[in-house]
């Protein structure tokens, strides 16, 4: 009886961080689109298709989100281009300035728009 009530309590425990796990990383698109206008837009565009309002200043272009290229990366490789930024380029970092799940909700937005091309 007591290994019952052993082997349930660490069911419980399992299933219930499994599903705080779940919650944390699901970003909101619709907050991740005010971080995006605030954040992203004036480079990457109203149509995240790379042409916003500065990027016909910079010397490297934005990327075009809707593009394939950035479609087919994964959450995990676009996310940390967001956090650490591209060398050399006017991407800049936005740890420290974004916390983790607002950078989570943009890219959930990001994705919203321009959907994941999964290669199967
Ligand atoms: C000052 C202009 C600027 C701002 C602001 C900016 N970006 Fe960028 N971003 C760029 C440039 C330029 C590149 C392309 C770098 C390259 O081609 O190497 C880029 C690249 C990226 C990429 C990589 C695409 C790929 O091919 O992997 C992502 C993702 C991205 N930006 C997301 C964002 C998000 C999200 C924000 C807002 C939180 C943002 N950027 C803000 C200029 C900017």
């Amino acid at each position: 009886m007591k290994a019952i009530g052993i082997i349930g309590a660490l069911c419980v425990i399992v299933l219930g961080s499994s599903l705080a796990i779940g919650q944390t990383v699901r970003g909101n698109p619709k907050e991740g689109q005010a971080i995006y206008e605030k954040n992203c837009l004036r480079c990457h565009g109203s149509q995240l298709d790379g042409k916003g309002p500065d990027s016909q200043d910079l010397i490297v272009r934005p990327a075009n989100l809707q593009s394939s290229m950035v479609r087919s990366k994964t959450d995990w490789e676009l996310l940390v281009t967001i956090s650490n930024g591209v060398l050399f380029s006017p991407m800049h970092s936005f740890r420290g300035k974004l916390t983790d799940q607002q950078m989570l909700d943009v890219l959930s937005y990001i994705r919203a728009v321009s959907p994941p091309d999964v290669v199967s």
